[in-house]
């Protein structure tokens, strides 16, 4: 059991002698500069933002020139940084301070977390470094150190998981020094605990770090639950003469692209299709069949023709059922054969 107190009194000397220092956004309190700062960085490395934060300073040094400024301006100087809607909502919150609150930055997380574009984590982030405030950030790097530390087996992102998580980040903020604990959360995630080959030996919380006594850092912070699988479901006509069965050829690309299957298709869109007539049908079992990013239930209807078109007729290939086993068919196709071979033979 990790008490809070020692988890951010290491946190924050290790800040202090090996976080980083010398960023442009440090060794300031004006809020306007820490709210850049951290909507370039919602989605953006540090070594990017750097240049980009130093020019939209020098065109926009405050909040008034900015929500005085066009639109356009701004996602000009955002060109090249992506996720465009950070740099239309910048600007919308700067013209809303401006208009509604004559350019006064709210001092709280939960007043900053109300304007465009500030979610929670970032109007904690910027309540603590512009204001002092004690307010826990929850982004996707403080979420990996939480998951490995307190080995938190679920995903991260399911809603119950991310508000035991959140309860966890704000029971374990310090009574002082929120700022040095808040950039030696981030620092630690970005330096330190990163996704792939953490690096424990030099890490403040490795003593009481639950992944990395049981060796599981590489699979902590536990990935997204693939989506379920899509399930399908399609007919498929097996015209036989009792001794054969009909197969075409399927186009190039899609599912079995090139490959020769029966025709798929409900009996009356194939015959018809076809120009052939039916003399009788039976419905065979279905059969479900797996594939990498979907299962197909593949529903059978053996079916006989009158009269029996010749090869090449209606690009018609005929199988010997004997033959079906071993025949170059898909491995669906060739389960549906084989029962052919059986309901006939
Ligand atoms: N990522 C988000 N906020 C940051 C900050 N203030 N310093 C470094 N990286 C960050």
């Amino acid at each position: 059991m990790t008490d809070a107190s020692s988890f951010s009194r290491r946190l924050i000397t290790w800040q202090k002698h090996a976080g980083r220092h010398d960023l442009p956004w440090q060794k300031t309190r004006d809020p306007y500069r820490i709210w850049l700062s951290e909507i370039m960085l919602q989605q953006t490395q540090v070594t990017t933002v750097i240049p980009y934060y130093a020019r939209f300073l020098a065109t926009f040094p405050d909040l008034p020139t900015l929500a005085a400024a066009p639109i356009e301006r701004v996602i000009e100087h955002w060109a090249g940084l992506g996720y465009y809607a950070r740099a239309r909502n910048l600007h919308r919150c700067a013209q809303q301070l401006v208009a509604d609150n004559a350019g006064i930055w709210p001092d709280n997380a939960a007043a900053l977390g109300e304007l465009p574009g500030i979610g929670a984590s970032t109007a904690a982030a910027i309540a603590a470094f512009a204001f002092g405030r004690r307010s826990a950030i929850l982004d996707g790097n403080v979420k990996r150190v939480l998951c490995r530390h307190f080995a938190i087996d679920e995903f991260p992102g399911k809603a119950a998981v991310e508000r035991k998580l959140w309860a966890l980040a704000e029971a374990l903020l310090p009574a002082a020094e929120i700022e040095a604990y808040t950039q030696g959360l981030m620092d630690l995630g970005a330096t330190l605990c990163t996704r792939s080959r953490p690096r424990c030996q030099d890490c403040p919380l490795s003593e009481t770090c639950l992944a990395r006594a049981a060796g599981r850092q590489a699979e902590l912070p536990v990935s997204r639950p693939r989506a379920t699988i899509p399930e399908r479901r399609s007919s498929f006509v097996l015209i036989s003469d009792g001794q054969r069965i009909l197969l075409e050829r399927r186009p190039p690309s899609g599912l079995w692209g090139g490959l020769l299957v029966p025709p798929e298709g409900s009996v009356n869109q194939v015959l018809a299709r076809l120009g052939l007539h039916l003399q009788s049908a039976q419905a065979l079992p279905p059969l479900r069949h797996a594939f990498t990013h979907f299962r197909l239930t593949l529903e059978p209807v053996l079916c006989r023709v009158d009269p029996c078109p010749a090869a090449g007729e209606a690009g018609a290939v005929w199988l010997d059922l004997a033959r079906a086993a071993d025949a170059g068919v898909p491995t669906a196709i060739r389960k549906l054969l084989m029962r052919v071979a059986s309901a006939t033979g």
